[in-house]
């Protein structure tokens, strides 16, 4: 099976209901700056905003579903080694039936240990319903923080992204505005020979990858539309 590896950013989730970070106007940061939020050291500074913020996200977001975009790259596992790798902080390749998934700015259904950031946890449901975290929460005996990624930390799972990519046959990149880095360089890791395929009704024109081969649509319309150009290039 060649190995077909996704890049996919905010725009993915859109059409589940989930806003994207920098050009919708009721946008994900809606109440707060980002600096407030999601910069390195803001659990320090604002641990109870921090901890309203992603609570809020969790509760408003939590029961968004997979679009068909999701769908299809999980259908596309029949065909092919299929390998997502996400900016995405929600659930929905793995609602889909995506079986590999890697976050690269964490999961917002998650938590982490502030000791040890290896030791990850579901984020427990409340009496109400909730997924809450807060400022001292403890679990197993680790104090812990949203599975967030903030500016400024390091991106655990780049690494490992880079590998995937260095040996993928075929890359898509669906939804993103290529703003944060190192996310938006991890074209640049696969082979030079390698069709790189960018789905997004909005493109950013991406400098460096001149040859991305730019499908204007959304990510339910764009993948429908990939889907018709693997099998064409399959078939012949
Ligand atoms: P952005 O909000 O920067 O960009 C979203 C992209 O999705 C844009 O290029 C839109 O044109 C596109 N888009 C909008 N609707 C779409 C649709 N229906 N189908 C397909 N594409 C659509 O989101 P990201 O590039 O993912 O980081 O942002 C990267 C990171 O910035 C996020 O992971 C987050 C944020 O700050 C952290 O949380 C650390």
């Amino acid at each position: 099976m060649k190995k077909l590896v996704f890049l996919t950013g905010a725009g993915i989730s859109a059409e589940s209901g989930i806003p994207t970070f920098r050009k919708a106007v009721d946008s994900l940061w809606e109440n707060q700056s980002i600096e407030t939020v999601c910069v390195s050291g803001c659990l320090d500074l604002n641990a109870d905003i921090v901890h309203d913020f992603y609570n809020n996200l969790r509760k408003k977001y939590s029961q968004c579903k997979p679009n068909s975009a999701h769908l299809d790259i999980a259908e596309l596992e029949k065909k092919y080694n299929v390998v997502v790798i996400t900016q995405n902080v929600d659930n929905l390749h793995e609602q889909a039936g995506s079986s590999k998934v890697i976050h690269l700015h964490g999961e917002f259904l998650k938590c982490r240990s502030i000791s040890d950031p290896e030791v990850i946890f579901d984020i427990p449901e409340n009496s109400n319903g909730d997924r809450n975290t807060y400022d001292g929460m403890m679990i197993n005996g680790h104090e812990v923080r949203p599975h967030i990624v903030f500016f400024g930390e390091d991106v655990p799972n780049i690494l490992l992204a880079e590998k995937e990519l260095r040996d993928a046959d075929i890359c898509v990149v669906v939804g993103t505005s290529f703003n944060v880095y190192p996310a938006a360089g991890l074209v640049g890791f696969v082979d030079v020979d390698k069709p790189i395929y960018y789905i997004d009704p909005d493109p950013a024109y991406v400098q460096d990858y001149p040859d991305l081969k730019v499908i204007k649509a959304t990510a339910t319309e764009g993948m429908k539309k990939l889907i018709e150009i693997l099998d064409n290039e399959t078939s012949i």
